[in-house]
């Protein structure tokens, strides 16, 4: 099993080097580690001066390094995938060109970034991968991707538990809804287990972590915090904030004395905000961080080697979603950190629970012991949005 890294922050604030510098402190441990990059706008190669290409190539004895390429990998790797969901599509009377299969779901195709690093992850050569991503915004698009699109698949198309009984003629019969046909309900099965295998191994925070790379600004220090509550949100877990590009107490420059100001002020509060979660502070250097002797150098003073355990490790974690039986009813506790309680709405309808946080949506779905409960109330304290649920017309299920 690999231990993953995630990276992800707002645009040009160091989610390459960072990244970069781990997986090389990493691969100095004697770990085989991959470096791989799930940004469309690569610049792996630019940062560690040398070609890097959608196909892993080592780096050094215990570093390898690649920039996936969804389109590659979807023809490549995933061929059945692809048969599977054309096959999915027709069957819907969805009739989308070659070229346009996947703007039925906007940045799909960043799910087979996911689905390599899945399938790189299972073929159990790394002890370590590390992952540089795109900006916040695109990240959490695809790290919402694979429980989005099983959530429609088992919405459209019943499959897993129930799929053996569909697609027996006799249980049919005594279903009241139109069932997909068995060839279109078979490729919504293949698809369904892909995401299964990558959801597994991404929300499972005895071995995958997100890190979030920020700096001491305003507007990045919200966005850090927006991010991180939305993380939650989608059950991530993040066991790492890296403030970077700190500028040093310059006594005799009025200029950089006063930003010196302006960013300790934000570090105070980054480091108030994200207490309990490990923060690490990295400082401005006069020259542009680039390729491997200078990210050497960086690794030297920042990420030393008897504290490199301690680094990849999985730090804090615990459970972002629990069930515990209140009165008649359930409480649902699921971590938002950060969230604005007049933001956040909740919804029950049926399996499922919508929540509204902000600008993003989850929908968890529920245990069949709730199907058709009530929202009776919610309480959002202390990060924690706590939702009561009451049995709904037909009482819980058993
Ligand atoms: N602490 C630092 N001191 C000096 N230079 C830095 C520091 N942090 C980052 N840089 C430089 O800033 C540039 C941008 O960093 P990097 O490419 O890692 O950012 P990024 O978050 O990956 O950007 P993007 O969002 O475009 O992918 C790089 O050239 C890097 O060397
Ligand atoms: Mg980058």
């Amino acid at each position: 099993m690999s231990r993953i890294i995630i990276f992800t922050g707002k645009g040009g604030v160091g989610k390459t080097m960072i990244s970069s510098a781990h997986a090389l402190s990493s691969a100095s441990e004697g770990k085989k580690t991959l470096l791989v990059s799930t940004d469309m706008a690569h610049n792996l190669g630019d940062f560690l001066e040398m070609k890097i290409g959608s196909d892993i190539i080592h780096v050094n004895e215990y570093l390898d390094a690649a920039e996936l390429d969804p389109d590659k990998i979807m023809r490549e790797d995933f061929p059945d995938f692809m048969r599977a969901w054309q096959g999915m599509l027709s069957s819907s009377g969805v009739k989308p060109s070659e070229q346009d299969q996947f703007t039925v779901i906007p940045g799909m195709e960043s799910l087979f970034s996911l689905m390599k690093i899945t399938q790189i992850e299972e073929s159990g050569v790394y002890d370590r991968i590390i992952v540089d991503c795109a900006p916040t915004g695109e990240t959490l698009s695809m790290l919402k991707l694979p429980e989005l699109l099983s959530w429609y698949l088992e919405k459209f198309f019943p499959v897993g538990r129930v799929a053996f009984r569909i697609l027996n003629p006799v249980t049919k019969t005594f279903l009241k809804v139109e069932m997909p046909d068995k060839d279109a309900m078979y490729d919504a099965e293949k698809i369904y287990v892909e995401l299964t295998k990558v959801q597994d191994l991404l929300k499972d925070d005895s071995r995958t972590t997100v890190r979030l790379v920020c700096t001491p600004e305003k507007m990045v220090v919200e966005e850090t915090k927006r991010s991180f509550m939305y993380l939650n949100l989608y059950h991530y877990h993040v066991d790492g904030i890296y403030i970077n590009r700190i500028i040093p107490e310059l006594e005799d420059n009025e200029f950089f004395l006063k930003w010196y100001k302006i960013q300790q002020d934000y570090i105070a509060e980054l480091e108030h905000v994200f207490a309990g979660i490990p923060t690490m502070k990295l400082r401005w250097y006069p020259n542009e961080v680039k390729g491997i002797n200078a990210l050497d150098q960086f690794c030297d003073e920042n990420l030393k080697k008897e504290e490199l355990p301690e680094i990849f490790s999985v730090r804090g974690g615990g459970q972002n979603e629990s069930y515990t039986r209140c009165g008649d009813g359930y409480c649902l506790s699921v971590g938002i950190p950060f969230a604005d309680s007049d933001s956040i709405d909740v919804k029950c309808h049926d399996m499922d629970l919508t929540i509204q946080a902000g600008t993003q949506v989850r929908v968890i779905p529920l245990p069949y012991t709730l199907k058709g409960c009530i929202v009776k109330s919610t309480e959002y304290e202390d990060g924690k949005l706590k939702i009561m649920l009451a049995a709904g017309k037909e009482g819980f299920r058993i």
